[in-house]
Order: C-alpha cells, then structure tokens, then sequence
C-alpha cells in the first residue's frame, strides 16, 4: 500500500439462503447481520456457547458501525432447495440428531431466566435448554457433505430438547405431505427416520410417547403465530402466508393424522 492511502474497504457479498432477514452479507471472514429485539439474548447464548465446549455455532465478535452483528464466518455450504441427495440421507440425519444434542447440552447451562427473546410456538413443560428452533436445511452449514454446523440463531428461545426435536424433524424426517416435500425427500420413510433420529438424540421414551402429540400441537401454534405475524410484522412474514405457508401447515397436521399408527409403531 502506497504510503497515506487508506486500506481498500472490504467488499460486502451478499448471502442468501432463508426468507426472512434482509441484508446478510459476508465481509471477509465475517458475516453481517441486522438485528432483532432478541439479539442482547442470542448474543450473550452465542458467547457462552464456546465456553460450553460448543464449537459448531458462529462465534458473537460485536457490533459494526452501522449496529449489525458481527460473527464468524464458518465455511462449507448451506443446503439450499432443490436439497441434494447428501442433505437428505440418514447419515445426515445422524449427525444432525447428534449435533442437535451436543448443541443442547451446551444450552442447557445457559442462565436463559435473565435474558428477553423473542415470540414463537412453544411447549407447555417448563423450558430445559435453549432451542435453536429454527433448525432447516439453510440454517445447517454442511462439510463433507454432512452437518457441522448450527447458524441463524433468531428464533432461539427457552424450550423443552423435545420441542426443538420436533421442529428439526418438521423440516427434516420430514413431518410434511409429500406434496410439500422436496423432490428427493418424496419417498422416504419418516417414521423410521423419526426412530432413527431420536436414537441417535437419546430421546427417552416418554418423551417418545409424546412426539407426535407434540408434533400436533406445534402445527397448532405455528399456523396462529404465522397469521398474526403476517399482519402484525408483515414483510417477509407476510409474504410467506401469502405463499401458502398456512395450508402447508394444514397439510403437514393432517398427513401426521392419516399416518400416525404406522409413525407410531416405528417410534416404538
Ligand atoms: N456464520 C455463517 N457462516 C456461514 N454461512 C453463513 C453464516 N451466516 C449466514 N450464512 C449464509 O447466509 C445464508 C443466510 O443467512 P441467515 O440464515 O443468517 O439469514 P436468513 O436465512 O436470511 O434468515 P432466516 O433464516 O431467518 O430467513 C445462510 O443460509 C448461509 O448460507
Ligand atoms: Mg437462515
């Protein structure tokens, strides 16, 4: 650099993988995020995660000088949708199941009482843990073609391990009418792969016994949060139900009726 020239600013590119927060850019090895009300919470989980032997989250390095988080970048790729085969198969689904749990059990020891978040569907058992609560196949940085990590953090929320279980499997197993699904996710089966998941989780068996009942109530839920927040937030939220997310909900719950006996023998 010649001598009095400033340092070339470096160059935002921008990342586009969900639907809802506008203006996420990579700078360097830097992601830039706007931030929500939650973020004093999601910013103080993500600096505890570490110290919690989690490393499989981006790291919290502050604010920018124009008020956006600043974390680290964590380089593979996010699934993005038509999914490819690798996003689909069981050993991801296991090494989601056992990344799930790792990030859990890092959560579980996070002072979550002290903090304010954000609104969303929830269990009606006293909260365990931190769930990520938004775990789809754009919010999982894969490498090697399986999952290493967790990003996106803003739906975060006290919850039960099993809530965040069954928001996973929604997008995952998944809980869907295979007309929703995407194509390479049509034919598998999601009662073994809901077995397979909760193997590899540890989910104990009366938290299997009320999976599915679980399941039900959070499609409940989401539907009447989703068309408040349609109306009260609008944006992308609205665009969403504009888009059918109401009816894939409908569809999902009664997929999960007509097939709740063979889902449940397989979980037995
Ligand atoms: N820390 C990170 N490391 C690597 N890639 C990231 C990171 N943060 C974001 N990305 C990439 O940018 C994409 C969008 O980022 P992010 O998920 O944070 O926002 P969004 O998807 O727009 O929000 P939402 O999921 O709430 O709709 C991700 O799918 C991923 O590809
Ligand atoms: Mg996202």
């Amino acid at each position: 650099m010649l001598p009095g020239t400033a340092p070339p600013a470096e160059r935002e590119i921008a990342l586009r993988g969900g639907e809802i927060t506008d203006g996420v850019v990579r700078v360097g090895g830097t992601v830039r995020r706007p931030v929500g009300p939650s973020a004093p919470a999601i910013h103080a989980l993500l600096r505890h995660l570490p110290s919690a032997g989690f490393d499989r989250a981006p790291r919290f390095l502050g604010l920018d000088e124009r008020g956006r988080e600043i974390l680290t970048f964590i380089p593979g790729e996010a699934a993005t949708r038509p999914l490819p085969a690798h996003a689909v198969g069981d050993d991801s689904l296991v090494a989601l199941a056992r990344l799930l749990r790792r990030f859990h059990d890092a959560s579980a020891g996070f002072p979550a009482e002290a903090y304010s978040w954000g609104p969303g569907s929830n269990d009606d058992l006293p909260p365990e843990v931190v769930g990520h609560c938004d775990v789809t196949p754009d919010n999982v940085v894969f490498r090697g073609g399986l999952p290493y990590a967790l990003i996106d953090f803003d739906l975060a929320r006290p919850t039960t391990r099993l809530f965040d279980v069954v928001t996973t499997l929604r997008h995952w197993a998944p809980v869907a009418d295979p007309v929703d699904r995407d194509p390479l996710q049509r034919g598998l089966d999601v009662g073994a792969r809901l077995r397979l998941f909760c193997d590899e989780y540890g989910v104990p068996r009366r938290d299997r016994r009320r999976l599915l009942d679980l399941a039900r109530l959070r499609f409940d839920r989401s539907y009447a949060n989703m068309r408040l927040r349609a109306v009260t937030d609008g944006g992308a939220w609205a665009r969403m139900w504009a888009q059918g997310a109401g009816e894939r909900i409908r569809r999902a719950r009664a997929w999960l009726d007509a097939h709740e006996d063979e889902i449940q023998a397989r979980l037995r």
